[in-house]
């Protein structure tokens, strides 16, 4: 038997399984799910509409998808590293957990969770550094029912309260503290200035990791060492996987939008395993043996399905790293490639661009004789960095898949197949199997041939579309079905050109992407005018070296005299404080009023022009309120 028998190994099979995909959706993905591990075969394998919407892949089928990525490994291999893990000073030992030690970690944990009365559908926030207990915690959540919602390190406690009210979590799961590069990020304490707000939670788990000094309520905060041992003298160590119907929830995570606070996004437990599964297998071409390198975070939808889910449930080895590329120097990825003999490395191009500029002296002494295949997710990579990465990290041997995908797809949608289908510089190219995207016109009508241009959809559920945006279904409808009835809108401009590859060019809706996160300018906004002395703001994106887009915005103050320099760290501050440091402004212009129309709509498209640098040709601004504003900002442009 082959490894994994729906894995495509040539053009002609890729060719082969797309169109059987589009003719027959439900025989095609039926075949590739029967070769997961079901407590009950599903019944129908697909309903679904895009108007409620409504999707539903392999309803009446049951399963735990912990037992897909853990059990079923155990006979063959058991022993086989399931992860690796780099710590964030290179000094310190790094770890190896096989499957079965893994698979006992996630159980014995699973149990700490059922002890302390977590039960099926109970949701959990994990704030976590990029340690394997943060894997095994997202895994023994799975293994027992509960939805898992992981907050990235670098959200302020204000975020992360507002995600633990949403989802109305009862347990947080965290450490003291985190490692990261030079600096110690205190986990523990932002969790407790978050949980002010948060009567829902009523247990915190922490894990050491720093060892810094937290404080630690009686009633509420355990440490996870302690709540272990606890298990360990209750003798035994299984835990039965929780009988999940396919279309349970797994997780939420959030995500932001063009408008007010982020979403949580709703993944289920069938169709995200089989998806997740069937691209990573498909896009990295993973072979038995090889090591998987996927240097995001899992406060990521990239970390969720292709660190642990993807990898994991097709008996791959997953590296996980918790530091930062640049720490102790600049050459850290590729010191990890070399230790660990990597195959297959997917990192992000803003990750790239920063490296590419310390220069090759980083990479010139590591052997990277182990990759055998590249990729890149998160936004678009420009031609330069593609062309870096191609000639000194993949020394023109290796395939680029370049993945293009977001939260709410849960795998990746559109990607070259690594050596199976041709990658061309800075295009994700061709849809894969199951995906049917098609772009549109400002009104929707769909613009058929090849070399256009337009707003990038999908007509046709694949198995890992989102489900629903937690407490709130219509908000789903709004924010993805509604734009285009009948299809759903991904957000993002797209183009394909002569030979029907696909090239991502950007979102077309009121999203940042600053170095591959995503940031809503409304989220910005609402977070600059907390400041007190703010009238109102615009935030724009504008082109940035290495983060792809920074953060511009125009402020308007009235906050009496002070030094304006300092009022504009403060602004950045609170910006820090509501969202957190990945939300912060790089640049402020202060400025007397904002370019508006009679009806008062700001006119968002002469900003964004003048952050681009762009001063000219600003198209017409005879309808403005207050034409003369425009010139005071152009004056004023930093
Ligand atoms: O604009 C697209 C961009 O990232 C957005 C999704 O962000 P997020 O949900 O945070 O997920 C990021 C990781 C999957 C998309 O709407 N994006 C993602 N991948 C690419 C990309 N843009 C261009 N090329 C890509 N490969």
């Amino acid at each position: 038997m082959s490894y994994h028998s729906y894995q495509i190994r040539s053009r002609e099979q890729y060719d082969l399984a797309y169109k059987k995909s589009i003719e027959d959706p439900e025989g095609f993905w039926a075949d590739v799910a029967s070769n997961f591990q079901w407590q009950r075969r599903w019944e129908k394998t697909l309903e679904w509409n895009f108007e409620e919407p409504k999707v539903r892949w392999f309803s009446g089928g049951q399963l735990n998808i912990t037992e897909n990525c853990l059990d079923r490994h155990l006979a063959e291999r058991g022993d086989q590293p399931a992860i690796v893990w780099e710590p964030n000073n290179p000094e310190e030992d790094y770890r190896v957990l096989s499957y079965k030690e893994l698979h006992f970690k996630v159980c014995q944990f699973a149990n700490v969770l059922k002890n302390n009365g977590l039960k099926k559908g109970d949701r959990v926030c994990i704030y976590m550094p990029m340690i394997p207990e943060l894997a095994i915690a997202v895994l023994a959540c799975a293994r027992i029912g509960v939805i898992h919602s992981v907050v990235f390190g670098g959200f302020s406690a204000q975020s992360i309260a507002d995600r633990i009210q949403d989802a109305q979590c009862c347990l947080v799961i965290t450490a003291d503290g985190a490692h990261r590069g030079n600096k110690e990020i205190p986990l523990k304490a932002v969790i407790d200035d978050a949980l002010v707000q948060c009567p829902s939670v009523r247990k915190v788990i922490v894990l050491t990791r720093t060892r810094v000094p937290v404080s630690m309520i009686k009633g509420r905060d355990s440490w996870w060492e302690d709540e272990i041992r606890k298990v360990e003298t209750q003798g035994n160590p299984a835990c039965t996987a929780e009988v999940m119907d396919a279309e349970d929830m797994l997780f939420i995570l959030y995500t932001s939008g063009s408008t007010g606070k982020p979403k949580g996004v709703v993944h289920t437990c069938g169709g995200y395993m089989v998806f997740t599964n069937y691209s990573f297998v498909n896009v990295f071409q993973y072979q038995p043996g090889d090591v998987y390198f996927c240097t995001a975070d899992i406060g990521w939808i990239t970390g969720h399905s292709y660190i642990v889910y993807g990898p994991l449930s097709a008996g791959a080895t997953t590296l996980m790293f918790e530091g930062i590329p640049t720490w102790p120097d600049a050459g850290r990825f590729w010191e990890i490639v070399d230790k660990f003999k990597v195959n297959i490395l997917y990192t992000a191009p803003t990750a790239i661009r920063s490296l590419m500029g310390f220069g090759l002296d980083f990479v010139k002494n590591k052997d990277l004789s182990s990759l055998r295949v590249l990729g890149t997710v998160g936004e678009p990579i420009n031609e330069e960095a593609w062309h870096w990465y191609d000639e000194n990290i993949g020394k023109g041997r290796c395939p680029i898949v370049d993945t293009w995908w977001q939260t709410e797809t849960g795998g990746i949608l559109i990607s070259n197949l690594a050596g199976i289908t041709p990658a061309k510089p800075a295009h994700a190219t061709l849809p894969l199997p199951g995906v049917q995207p098609i772009l549109v016109d400002e009104k929707g009508e769909e613009l058929k041939g090849n070399s256009i241009s337009g707003n990038l959809c999908i007509k046709f559920p694949w198995p890992s579309i989102i489900r629903t945006t937690y407490g709130d279904h219509e908000r789903c409808r709004q924010a993805y079905f509604a734009t285009y009835p009948g299809l759903y809108f991904t957000g993002d401009g797209a183009l394909r050109d002569e030979e029907g590859n696909y090239r991502i060019t950007g979102r077309v809706d009121d999203v940042l992407n600053v170095s591959g996160h995503r940031i809503g300018t409304a989220e910005v906004e609402n977070a600059i005018n907390m400041h007190t002395g703010v009238v109102e703001s615009a935030v724009v994106g504008y082109p940035h070296e290495i983060k792809g887009q920074g953060i511009y915005a125009y402020v308007v103050y009235n906050g009496g005299s002070h030094e304006m320099s300092l009022v504009s760290k403060d602004v950045v501050q609170t910006v820090s404080r509501i969202i957190g440091p990945i939300a912060k402004p790089d640049k402020i212009q202060f400025v007397s009023g904002l370019p508006k129309t009679r009806s008062g709509k700001i006119m968002r498209r002469i900003l964004r022009k003048i952050a681009e640098g762009e001063l000219e040709n600003l198209g017409d601004t005879s309808t403005l309120l207050d034409p003369a504003v425009v010139e005071e900002i152009k004056k004023g442009k930093l």
